[in-house]
């Protein structure tokens, strides 16, 4: 994920960059450095760790220099200060020095902190190499550095941005600095969040409005696709070919913790507006190719490996597992690649039957879970082979595994998962993606389908987000009083279901069932009566009749139905009293949106009911113990 922040004016630009990333360690806490021009020449100090590590590399480079005006306490002469500051996410790259933020072009006179994903950068990187330019990083954001400075050769930092810009593909957003231009600074939005703070004599740019809001309440956005030019005196926004966009200056009135939600009533409901975000930085650069995913990345497994798998197992708890779920139903339709998902603290004390030419996945966005991490390990001692999906860089989860695929949903604080679980989900989309066309069972168009509309994810959940909170909050206020809900769906909508009662049940305390729509006439049925409301996974797909069927059994028993159903479905609503409709997608990819008005709907009946949905009762963010 990741937070910059930048400034120009008379003040402290390192202390106002660092109290700026303070706002900003949410958005990732492995390593973090500001840069700050002074005298002609960039100075910056990064180091790994959380803001405490820069705050010591600081301290000791000050100690050693000799208490430096590092780019300006307020100065007799008034001097302008520069600078702009990190707090890495890691994405590409290991967690180190040389991939912490800023980075820098080969003469070090322009820096940039960057926050996404440069899908192109392996090309435009090979480019620069040819031309002589000296990399120090592994990141894929070093590549901006060397690119304005390349363009600089034909003008200034804002034309060299706007060239760099239009020869960027991806999701990011940037602020640059030349040493040969003090009080400027250059910023770029595709996608990921840039904002300015607008103050007398003095402007900020950031990632979120919390890197600034002690300093100033006056904000101007900047929308996707803009070029921003800051400077002391005032700030010009541009389309990327340099036409001026005028844009109002909006006073804030949150207070410190309302911004640190981003302007939400809690972190969850923060969290499930970011997925969109969350999803498509996990799958950004990997789905480059039209006819195939590419997993080929640092720390990834060997691909042969892939090629031969011959079984999975999946080891996970909780939403993982629901996740792992998913996961069975793709690889095993796509690649046909048999798929065993397995509850972690059941599967570490069976004994179970495992060895050479297994692989085992373990699901956990914190990397940290004792249960999933101890079936991990006794699957590589009994010689499997072990892939590790997560969400935190450097976790346990990634020192017990011959491989890691990370979901790159940036921190998550709401207990309840809500956009590492839709990575999961992507995640697993990739793989069995990958392994279907390593193993040759699906052919190329079928393939160019999938990762088309896997692409278009992040764009059906914005739209689907898109006054959906309004159409659900009726139906909390109706069911919202009940003491038991029933989940039901089949096939790839099983998985939703089970998430969706997991949901409702652990931040509203309302009891809750999850089954296979055919098993419910083996028992459940006898639950239901008038007071119960059915939620049923009514997506497109292959046994969708199924399910209707199973919907009008529900209803002959007097209980109430609300289908989740994908649009452009009318039949739906003969069956249903309330039908929450998701965008069409390929009906194997549809779990991913149909379980966001079920988080939703479990979001808003826990608010109706008083509840703290951030901090459920009795459940912690981190289960490291058994
Ligand atoms: C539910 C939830 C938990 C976790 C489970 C595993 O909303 O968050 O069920 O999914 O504790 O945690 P990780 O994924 O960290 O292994």
């Amino acid at each position: 994920m990741c937070g910059i922040v930048g400034y120009v004016g008379t003040r402290s630009a390192q202390e106002l960059l660092l109290a700026g990333l303070q706002k900003l360690e949410y958005r990732g806490y492995d390593s973090a450095g500001v840069s700050v021009l002074r005298d002609g020449a960039i100075d910056s100090v990064r180091a790994v760790g959380n803001l405490s590590h820069l705050e010591d590399a600081i301290a000791a480079r000050q100690g050693t220099e000799g208490a430096p005006n590092a780019g300006g306490t307020a100065t007799a002469t008034q001097e302008v200060a520069t600078g702009i500051g990190h707090t890495r996410w890691a994405t590409h790259g290991r967690v180190n020095e040389e991939n912490a933020h800023p980075h820098f072009d080969t003469t070090d006179r322009v820096h940039v902190v960057v926050n996404g994903i440069v899908e192109n950068y392996m090309a435009l990187k090979q480019g620069l190499l040819a031309d002589g330019c000296v990399f120090t990083s592994e990141t894929d954001a070093e590549v901006i550095a060397h690119l304005i400075r390349r363009h600089l050769a034909d003008g200034d930092l804002v034309t060299a941005v706007r060239a760099a810009y239009a020869e960027l593909q991806g999701h990011y957003a940037f602020v640059a600095m030349n040493a040969d231009e003090p009080g400027l600074l250059v910023g770029a939005r595709k996608e990921c969040p840039l904002v300015i703070g607008r103050g007398d004599g003095e402007q900020f740019i950031a990632s979120a409005i919390p890197a600034f809001l002690k300093e100033t309440r006056d904000v101007q956005l900047i929308e996707n696709d803009e070029i921003v030019v800051v400077r002391p005196d005032g700030v010009e926004l541009q389309t990327p070919d340099g036409t001026p966009i005028d844009r109002s200056v909006d006073r804030v009135d949150w207070d410190e913790e309302a911004a640190e939600k981003g302007g939400f009533e809690t972190f969850m409901l923060k969290e499930i507006h970011e997925q969109a975000d969350a999803v498509a930085e996990t799958i950004a650069d990997r789905t480059v190719r039209e006819d195939g995913v590419d997993l080929d990345e640092p720390g990834a497994l060997d691909e042969e490996l892939l090629k031969g798998v011959k079984r999975i197992v999946v080891v996970a708890c909780g939403t993982s597992y629901h996740a792992g779920l998913i996961g069975r139903y793709t690889i095993e339709e796509w690649a046909r690649v048999p798929v065993e998902v397995e509850v972690a603290s059941e599967y570490r004390y069976r004994n179970p039957v495992l060895g050479q030419g297994d692989l085992v996945i373990g699901i956990t966005q914190s990397g940290e879970t004792a249960d999933t991490l101890a079936a991990m390990r006794l699957a590589r001692e009994r010689g499997a082979t072990v892939l590790a999906v997560t969400n935190v860089m450097g976790s346990q989860a990634t020192r017990d595994a011959d491989g890691v695929l990370f979901t790159r949903a940036g921190l998550e604080i709401g207990v309840a998962a809500t956009k590492t679980f839709l990575c999961q989900v992507a995640v697993m989309y990739l793989l069995a993606l990958r392994l279907a066309e390593l193993q040759g069972t699906m052919d190329a168009p079928r393939r160019r389908e999938l990762i088309a509309d896997l692409k278009r994810i992040p764009h059906a959940i914005a739209e689907l987000l898109e006054g959906e909170e309004e159409r659900i909050q009726p139906v909390a206020e109706r069911f919202g009083p009940s003491s038991f809900f029933l989940y039901i769906g089949r096939h790839i909508g099983l998985p939703v279901a089970l998430e969706g009662a997991l949901k409702l049940k652990e931040i509203s305390y309302i009891a809750t069932d999850a089954y296979a729509a055919g098993e419910m006439k083996h028992g459940p049925i006898a639950l239901l009566d008038e007071a119960t409301p059915v939620v049923a996974v009514a997506t497109d797909s292959p046994v969708l009749d199924k399910v209707v069927s199973n919907m009008q059994e529900v209803r002959a028993r007097g209980a109430h139905v609300i289908a989740v159903a994908t649009e452009g479905n009318t039949e739906i609503g003969e069956h249903a009293e309330v039908v929450l409709r998701v965008p069409k997608l390929d009906w194997m990819l549809q779990p991913i949106l149909a379980v966001i008005p079920l988080q939703l709907l479990a979001y808003a009946i826990a608010r109706t009911r008083g509840l703290n949905v951030d901090q459920p009762r009795n459940l912690a963010k981190t289960v490291t113990v058994e």
